[in-house]
């Protein structure tokens, strides 16, 4: 077939370049950087730098000892604690976390998706972060696991639309803002989202929490090891929690279903239902 386009000075057809797009789209690619392209191997050669200037011995300055970058973490945790305690209500804890410049996943993100689902719920869901289809319509848990979660509620007669506290849910997530690629959070990232996930349960103040795969697990209880942790009732954020599988975890293992339903089982006889 004849090439239709040129990519780094290499004749490729339609098709191969479709597939680059899609490949640079799975690894997190959303936008170009300049309206135009740099065509890198067609730039002039560069000027052969001038010769190094001669370098006088001079004292070295008296220079303030740079923070570490545990210090730095440090501040920031601090920071986004400070912002989350001040917040009285959840739409001014909304506000204050999406104006929180600590972590750099904002800026790569289209939307901040801070919750779904009924905040006078007893139940708590809570799930790792928003993947693109969340991403896109700012809402967690609406993408092809978001759905499965849907239908999982429902077998237990909950749901997050319901009006009737007692059988709705309410959802957010450990992370604000999709990790580029939906790769898996970082350390860092769940440590200065912790703040605001905490002061999100303390504010909705549920009865009972579902910890939806190894994320909230590690943000709320320090512990990771799902597949061991589901169906076993514990406490996060001084309340009754329920680890499970997460959707997205079901959907590749379909024969997980057994248990995540004995788990549902076992939220439903909690909540008398
Ligand atoms: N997975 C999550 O953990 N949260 C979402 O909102 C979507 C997918």
């Amino acid at each position: 077939m004849e090439s239709d386009v040129t990519w780094r000075g290499v004749g490729i057809d339609g098709w191969t370049a479709l597939a680059l797009l899609e490949w640079q789209g799975e690894m997190g690619v959303d936008e170009a950087i300049l309206d135009a392209p740099i065509d890198r191997t067609d730039l002039p050669a560069p000027k052969p730098s001038a010769p190094p200037a001669t370098v006088t011995a001079k004292a070295p300055p008296q220079a303030a000892k740079p923070a570490s970058a545990l210090d730095l973490r440090g501040e920031a945790v601090a920071a986004a604690r400070s912002l989350a305690e001040a917040a009285q209500s959840l739409d001014d804890l909304a506000e204050a976390q999406q104006g929180f410049d600590g972590l750099d996943l904002k800026r790569g993100a289209r939307n901040f998706v801070f919750s779904d689902g009924n905040p006078a719920a007893r139940v708590m869901i809570i799930g790792e972060a928003p993947g693109e289809e969340e991403d896109a319509r700012g809402k967690p848990f609406v993408g092809r696991a978001g759905q499965l979660l849907d239908q999982m509620l429902a077998a237990i007669g909950m749901g997050r639309d319901l009006p009737d506290a007692t059988r709705a849910v309410y959802i957010g997530n450990v992370l604000k803002w999709r990790p580029p690629g939906n790769r898996k959070p970082t350390p860092d990232e769940i440590a200065l989202s912790l703040p605001f996930l905490q002061r999100q349960v303390e504010l909705a103040d549920p009865e009972i929490i579902v910890l939806m795969g190894n994320t909230p697990c590690a943000a709320a209880l320090n512990r990771e090891g799902i597949l061991r942790l589901r169906g076993n009732w514990t406490e996060a954020f001084g309340r009754p929690a329920l680890p499970m599988t997460h959707p997205a975890y079901l959907l590749r293992n379909p024969i997980a279903k057994r248990e995540a339903w004995a788990d549902l089982l076992s939220l439903a006889d909690r909540l008398k239902l």
